[in-house]
């Protein structure tokens, strides 16, 4: 019996909360430094002894993906700085091992709810307070990977401008883990998609697999440029590139339309045609989940939208962004290429 498992107590009873373990051994990825990803992070094993205090919760991770944030924030480069030494990693998904006066059980799953909390271990200890209990019927792979980029696409989807059914939204990034959950949400929202990639050798089949999964038109960046004219005039642009891709999106957009930049991946800034301002009244706007976050709160607002994303998963409307599933001893090309383009599936770190 190893000293995860439950043990018997004299007469008999199994002790499912508050088990004293043995020591567990545990994994994590950590930097004492900010800097560059692969120098900085060091793959630490250790065995650890859990001793609870009341209203606290051992969970152990199930799985964590790596995205662009986690790079920025071990870079020191993103507004949240952990204090130091930090782990790597801004969401996953547990399965709680043991609680001391708490409500969760063993067995369910939680997120962890605040931001950037480093995620990539096995093991953590989290006051009750700061994890969200979800259904634990849907993939792992879903669960690790909605609490930013499909919360991302919800809010921008819901928050920026009253949209009816039929209505039409831009985008840029499309094929990015945040375009894609767009294009899903959107579709369950009877809203049409346009949605502008980067050329590449693949393209036919990156256009076949957006367009399975309900995006209305997927047009390359320079397609795109030659189509404004003949496409319906959207509402809504979100951009995830800057620079002259988000200027596009000011060009597609309707009279009165807003576009809203939640990303910065050719690290150039955005710029808006004066035209674009002055005779369409378009509004340049930004958005940061986290912020969003810190506003609510655990509140029910929150609460909520997280499960309308895991009851949406469930009925098969909302997919995980492809994945590659690396261990922690791989972390390195993980770390690598999560910037870089045309990287085709996120890395996630399966414990
Ligand atoms: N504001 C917020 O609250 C919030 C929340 C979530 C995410 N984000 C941001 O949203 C962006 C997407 O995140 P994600 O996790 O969805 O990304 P992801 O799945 O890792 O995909 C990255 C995307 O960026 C594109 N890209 C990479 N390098 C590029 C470049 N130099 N020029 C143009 N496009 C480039 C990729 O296109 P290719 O395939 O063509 O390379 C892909 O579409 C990131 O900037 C992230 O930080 C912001």
């Amino acid at each position: 019996m190893n000293g995860l498992s439950a043990f018997l107590l004299p007469r008999g009873v199994i002790l499912t909360r508050a088990r004293r373990f043995s020591s567990v051994s545990t994994e994590r990825l950590e930097f004492d430094k900010f800097g560059i990803p692969t120098e900085v992070i060091q793959l630490k094993r250790e065995e650890t002894k859990f001793n609870l205090k009341s209203g606290e919760v051992l969970v152990r991770f199930l799985a964590s993906p790596v995205n662009p944030a986690d790079i920025n924030t071990i870079q020191g480069t993103y507004p949240i700085k952990p204090t130091l030494p930090g782990v790597g990693g801004g969401e996953g998904v547990a399965e709680v091992l043991e609680t001391k006066g708490s409500k969760l059980e063993p067995g369910d799953w939680v997120l962890p709810g605040l931001a950037m909390s480093g995620t990539w271990r096995t093991h953590g200890v989290y006051e009750e307070g700061n994890l969200i209990k979800i259904r634990n019927d849907i993939s792992v792979e879903s669960a690790a990977t909605l609490m930013i980029n499909p919360a991302t696409a919800l809010r921008m989807l819901e928050d920026f401008i009253p949209l009816r059914a039929g209505d039409w939204i831009v985008q840029n990034g499309a094929n990015s883990a945040v375009g894609l959950a767009v294009i899903e949400i959107a579709k369950i929202k009877n809203l049409k998609t346009i949605n502008v990639v980067r050329n590449r050798e693949n393209i036919d089949e990156l256009k076949a697999q957006m367009k399975r999964m309900g995006a209305d038109e997927v047009l390359t960046e320079e397609e795109a440029r030659r189509a404004w004219r003949e496409l319906p005039r959207p509402r809504l642009a979100l951009n995830c590139v800057g620079g002259a891709s988000g200027t596009e999106l000011c060009k597609a957009l309707g009279e009165d339309g807003v576009h809203v930049t939640y990303g910065g991946m050719s690290l150039k800034p955005v710029i808006a045609a004066t035209s674009h301002m002055i005779f369409k009244n378009i509004s340049l706007r930004g958005f940061w989940l986290s912020r969003w976050y810190k506003e609510q709160g655990m509140n029910k607002t929150r609460l909520k939208m997280i499960s309308q994303l895991t009851d949406m998963i469930a009925a098969k409307d909302l997919s995980p962004p492809p994945l590659n599933p690396i261990p922690f001893n791989q972390f390195k090309p993980a770390l690598e290429t999560t910037l870089k383009g045309f990287k085709g599936a996120k890395f996630i770190f399966k414990m």
